[in-house]
C-alpha cells in the first residue's frame, strides 16, 4: 500500500484498490462523509465509511480537528464535488479533537478571532491558501534571481550599524538591564557588552550586501529585518521579510527595470502554478465585495488585478512632477489630505502615494529623484544638488512595496553627507573602504516580502499573511 498526499489523490484519473492517506478531518457528515485535508492542497478528500460495519466508539471520534489515517479504495465519486473518492476500509484515530473545545470549527471565523488562534488557523482554507502562496512567491522569488545569474547572500541578523540612519532599532545586550556598566560620562558602556560594542537586530541587509555586489557582482538577500517604530498600522510589522538585490553597474533606470521585471516575474509564476488557491482567495474578495456599498466595491477581481500588473508598463514619475500632480488634486484643494502640499521638498504620506496609485495613475508607479533630505544618506546626490536617485515603487491598495536607490559611489560626497548627518565614519569604515578601491555605480532596493504577500491574495492586514507577527505589544507564538 502506497501513502499518497491529498493533491496526489485527487489528481488520479484512474482507480487505485489500495490506497493510504493521512491528515485532519474537516467535516464529518451524515456519519459517512469525512472531508479530509493535509494541507498538500486546498481540496479535501472525501474519504466515506461504511456506517454500517464501522465500529460506532470510533465514528464518534472522527471530529474536525482529528488526525487520521485512513486505507481505502480509490473510486470515482459518485456524489457531487468531487472527481473521486476514497471507500474506507481502515480507519485509525492518530490523534482525537476534542469538539467541544477545537477552535477551528467548520464555520466563518473573523480573522481577529483567527490571529489569536494563529497556530491553528492555517487549518483553514483561507490561511492555508495564503500560506501556500507565501511559499511558492518565496520559491518563485528564489528562482528569478539565481536564473537571472544572481548570488543569494546571507546578511548578518546581528548588526552594530544603522543602515536606514532612523534609530528604530531592537537592541541585542547581555548587559544587566537594572545595572549596566557605565563610562565615565555616565552612558551605558557598550564595550563590556558580549560584542564589545553596541548592536542591534538589522533593519536592512543593504550595506553588507553592497560589499558582496562589489565584488560578486549581482547578489540579493532575502531574510528577516526588525524595525522598532511604532506603528500600529494594517502594513507594518516589527519583525518582517525583505528581499534586497544588489547589483554593480548598476544606475537608476536599470533598478526600475529590474524591479519592474523582477514583480511581474513572480506575480507570473504564481497566476501559472497557483491557479486552486488564487481561485480561492478571489472568491473569498468577491464575496467580501458583496457586503460593501456599490461605489466601494473594487473594478477589478483578484487576479484581473495581478494580471493588470503583468501586462501593463509601471508609470514612472519624478517626485517634482507627482508633487505638482498633489498640489492641484482636487482632495489637497479641497483640504481633505492630513497633511496637505504646499510646497515642494514635503514628505509624501500614504494617503498621498495612494491618491496617485488609486485615483491618478491607477496603476503602479514608480516615484524617483526624491529630495536629498528626507532620504538615506547612501543615495546617489544628482547634478541638481538637492535630489538623490531614490525609487519608490507604489501599488495599488498596498502604497510603498520597493523603495530602493543608486548608491552614492563618490567617496567625498558620501563622507560630506554622513558629517552632516552625524554618522561616524569608524562606525562605516568598512563601506567608506567600497568607495576607496574600485568604486563604481551600483543600485539596489528593497522590497517587503509581507506587502507582497499582501497584494497576490488580496489580504487587507499584514499580521494576516505571516505566520507569527510581531508588532508593538505583540509577540505571541
Ligand atoms: O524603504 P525601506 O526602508 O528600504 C530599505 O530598507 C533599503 N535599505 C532597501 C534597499 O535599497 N536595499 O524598506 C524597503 C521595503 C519597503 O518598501 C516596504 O515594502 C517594506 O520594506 N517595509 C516594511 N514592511 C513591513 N513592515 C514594516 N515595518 C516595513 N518597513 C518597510
Ligand atoms: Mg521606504
Amino acid at each position: 500500500m502506497q501513502l499518497y498526499s491529498v493533491s496526489q489523490l485527487l489528481k488520479q484519473k484512474n482507480k487505485l484498490p489500495e490506497v493510504e492517506v493521512k491528515g485532519w478531518v474537516r467535516t464529518f457528515r451524515a456519519n459517512r462523509f469525512i472531508a479530509l485535508n493535509d494541507g498538500s492542497c486546498l481540496n479535501n478528500i472525501q474519504c466515506v465509511v461504511d456506517f454500517e460495519n464501522t465500529n460506532q466508539a470510533l465514528l464518534k471520534r472522527i471530529t474536525t480537528g482529528a488526525a487520521l489515517h485512513i486505507k481505502g479504495e480509490l473510486v470515482e465519486s459518485q456524489g457531487k464535488g468531487q472527481n473521486v473518492e476514497v471507500l474506507v476500509n481502515n480507519l485509525e484515530i492518530l490523534g482525537d479533537s476534542d469538539p467541544e473545545h477545537y477552535p477551528i470549527q467548520p464555520k466563518k471565523h473573523s480573522f481577529e478571532f483567527l490571529r489569536e488562534n494563529a497556530h491553528l488557523r492555517t487549518r483553514t482554507n483561507t490561511f492555508s491558501a495564503v500560506m501556500r502562496l507565501r511559499s511558492k512567491l518565496s520559491y518563485a522569488i528564489h528562482k528569478y534571481f539565481n536564473d537571472s545569474g544572481f548570488y543569494y547572500m546571507h546578511t548578518p541578523i546581528i548588526t552594530g550599524s544603522d543602515a536606514e540612519g532612523a534609530g528604530e532599532m531592537f537592541n541585542v545586550t547581555k548587559l544587566d538591564a537594572k545595572n549596566p556598566p557605565l563610562d565615565s560620562n555616565g552612558k551605558v558602556d557598550y564595550s563590556k557588552d558580549f560584542f564589545g560594542k553596541e548592536t542591534n537586530l538589522t533593519v536592512s541587509g543593504q550595506l553588507e550586501a553592497e560589499t558582496y555586489a562589489m565584488s560578486l557582482g549581482k547578489v540579493y538577500t532575502f531574510g528577516p529585518t526588525f524595525r522598532a517604530e511604532n506603528s500600529n498600522t494594517s502594513r507594518h510589522l516589527s519583525e518582517f521579510w525583505m528581499i534586497e538585490p544588489e547589483v554593480a553597474f548598476m544606475d537608476l533606470p536599470g533598478n526600475m527595470d529590474l524591479a519592474e521585471d523582477f514583480l511581474k516575474y513572480v506575480l507570473n509564476y504564481v497566476l501559472e502554478h497557483n491557479k486552486e488557491d488564487l481561485d480561492f482567495l478571489e472568491q473569498r474578495l468577491i464575496n467580501e465585495e458583496k457586503t460593501k456599498p456599490q461605489a466601494e466595491r473594487s473594478d477589478m477581481s483578484l487576479i484581473e488585478k495581478l494580471k493588470f500588473v503583468v501586462d501593463n508598463n509601471f508609470k514612472r514619475v519624478s517626485y517634482t512632477e507627482a508633487i505638482d500632480i498633489l498640489r492641484n488634486s482636487k482632495p489637497n484643494k479641497k483640504k481633505k489630505f492630513k497633511f496637505p502640499i504646499n510646497e515642494w521638498g514635503a514628505d509624501l504620506q500614504s494617503e498621498h502615494e495612494r491618491f496617485l496609485v488609486e485615483k491618478h495613475f491607477k496603476c503602479p508607479v514608480i516615484l524617483f529623484d526624491y529630495p536629498a533630505n528626507i532620504k538615506a544618506f547612501y543615495m546617489r546626490l544628482n547634478e541638481d544638488g538637492k535630489t538623490v536617485r531614490a525609487m519608490d515603487i507604489l501599488f495599488p491598495g498596498i502604497g510603498e512595496m520597493v523603495g530602493g536607490s543608486q548608491r552614492e559611489e563618490r567617496l567625498d560626497v558620501l563622507k560630506e553627507k554622513m558629517a552632516v548627518l552625524d554618522i561616524p565614519e569608524e562606525e562605516l569604515w568598512w563601506y567608506l573602504d567600497l568607495r576607496k578601491y574600485g568604486t563604481a555605480v551600483h543600485s539596489g532596493f528593497g522590497l517587503g516580502f509581507e506587502r507582497l504577500v499582501m497584494f497576490v491574495t488580496g489580504m487587507n492586514n499584514i499580521r494576516d499573511v505571516i505566520p507569527y507577527p510581531r508588532s508593538p505589544q505583540n509577540a505571541e507564538f
